[in-house]
């Protein structure tokens, strides 16, 4: 299943363009322009974070940008909030531990 329309970031187009992104340097199929937790959930992916504290693991909760359970380190940036990104070619995605930590940008 696939967010074709959201309340923040708009429809998808008509005609999407799929592209590849790395989660954890896995390569999978995203469609450019969905919700980047969208294109997680699609790949099976449901864990995007874990908590400071306890490290329990933590996915899409709200899907509106609200309660950073999406969290994850995009292209070295932590705290980025899938649900509200949308998917560019060759994103690099990384499970964030924690509160993050900056990373190299790609
Ligand atoms: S799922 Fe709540 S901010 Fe993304």
């Amino acid at each position: 299943m696939r967010v074709t329309k959201h309340p923040i970031l708009g429809n998808l187009d008509e005609n999407p363009k799929i592209v590849n992104i790395s989660v954890d340097d896995k390569i999978i199929p995203a469609i450019e322009g969905e919700p980047v937790a969208s294109a997680l959930m699609a790949s099976g992916i449901r864990v995007m974070r874990t908590t400071p504290k306890y490290h329990h693991p933590r996915g899409i909760f709200c899907a509106i940008g609200r309660c950073t359970d999406c969290a994850m380190t995009i292209d070295g940036v932590p705290n980025v909030r899938t649900c509200v990104t949308k998917v560019r070619d060759g994103m690099k995605l990384e499970t964030q531990e924690g509160l993050g930590k900056w990373g190299d940008k790609k």
